[in-house]
């Protein structure tokens, strides 16, 4: 019989047909077409029956080379078409790294911690170490040790949040304890400031918050006096405030310090003239301070004719107020963002 078969017009017209093609599911159809159980190269295969041996073994051989190019002719083909998918997937996934990103707005410090820091900040510059002490207290931390007498009005119902009845635990009133636990646990000299929150039973108002927080001073060495105790308070007045400001001490008293102060700093917003602020009167008050009792050294058994020291306990509250001249005091629990964001 006479067998036809042309492999050049065959491939000539799969590259024809596979020219049109460009998804994998048609490129699979036409595959099927040529290669598949009932393909093109299948009824080639079956028509050699009909030839004498030696035709059979010249097609045979066509058919074989005619079946391996057509294979690699659609390998190849898959293979541009898989190559063009991902291109195009990769165009959707693009991402353009000019545009501007989301802005994510970080926080801020409050103006408490931001306060608490610079105050750290300056002690830490003239030798200071920071030193902690906890929120609940015991009374003997809080005030006995402090020279503090069951009589003193410190001590009674309304100023101090009692945690047992009996009264020998309490949130601390003030800073002063860390002074006890800090001479305890330390040999002298010693030089440290703890900053941290205190608790006492005031109404919310525009100066007054039931809690608050305070830096406690502590200055221990063999020859301490008021020299030094105004020194390191003027230099830190001066630090926070500006050059131009100065300090004022007022006898006062507290249980213990002997002698006692209330010390001003002339007033930020008129220079001492004279202002709303002020009251009139030049002077704002800041802190409280005075040399250790010898009391309070004997109740941590340093020895008072060796030992001397000064301390302070200042409002931090009030001096954030006094520096970013924040109106009230209820501002800085708020958490209003505009408000931390307009300073
Ligand atoms: N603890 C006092 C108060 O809360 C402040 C104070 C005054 C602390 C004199 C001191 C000091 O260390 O020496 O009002």
């Amino acid at each position: 019989m006479n067998y036809n078969l042309n492999k050049e017009e065959i491939l000539l017209a799969l590259r024809e047909e596979l020219s049109d093609i460009n998804d994998i599911q048609n490129l699979q159809n036409l595959k099927s077409k040529y290669l598949g159980k009932n393909g093109l190269t299948k009824s080639l295969m079956k028509n050699l029956k009909n030839l004498d041996d030696q035709a059979k073994r010249e097609y045979g051989k066509v058919i074989n080379e005619l079946k391996n190019e057509i294979e690699d002719i659609f390998e190849n083909k898959l293979a541009e078409l898989k190559k063009a998918e991902l291109e195009e997937k990769e165009k959707e996934n693009w991402v353009d790294v000019t545009i501007p990103g989301a802005i994510r707005k970080i926080g801020k410090e409050s103006f408490i911690t931001k306060t608490i820091r610079e105050i750290e900040e300056i002690f830490i510059g003239m030798g200071f170490s920071i030193a902690e002490g906890p929120e609940i207290e015991d009374a003997w931390y809080n005030f006995d040790a402090l020279n503090t007498p069951k009589w003193h009005p410190a001590r009674e119902m309304q100023d101090t949040f009692y945690i047992t009845t009996d009264q020998q635990k309490l949130l601390r009133t003030h800073t002063s304890p860390v002074q006890i636990r800090t001479m305890l646990k330390s040999t002298p000299p010693l030089a440290i400031i703890s900053p941290g929150r205190v608790y006492r039973k005031d109404e919310l108002d525009a100066t007054h918050s039931p809690v608050f927080h305070q830096v406690e001073g502590l200055y221990v060495d063999k020859t301490v006096s008021v020299s030094h105790l105004k020194m390191y308070l003027e230099t830190m007045a001066k630090k926070l405030f500006g050059n131009k400001v100065s300090i004022l001490l007022r006898p006062s008293y507290f249980p213990f310090t002997e002698p006692s102060f209330e010390v001003d700093i002339s007033c930020i917003f008129c220079g001492g003239k004279g202002c709303n602020i002020c009251k009139n009167s030049g002077w704002i008050e800041i802190l409280g301070a005075g040399l250790v009792h010898p009391n309070v050294l004997k109740s941590v058994n340093y020895d008072p004719e060796i030992w001397q020291g000064f301390a302070f306990g200042m409002g931090v509250e009030r001096v954030a107020l006094l520096k970013y001249n924040v109106p009230e005091m209820r501002e800085f629990y708020k958490n209003d963002v505009r408000f931390i964001e307009s300073w």
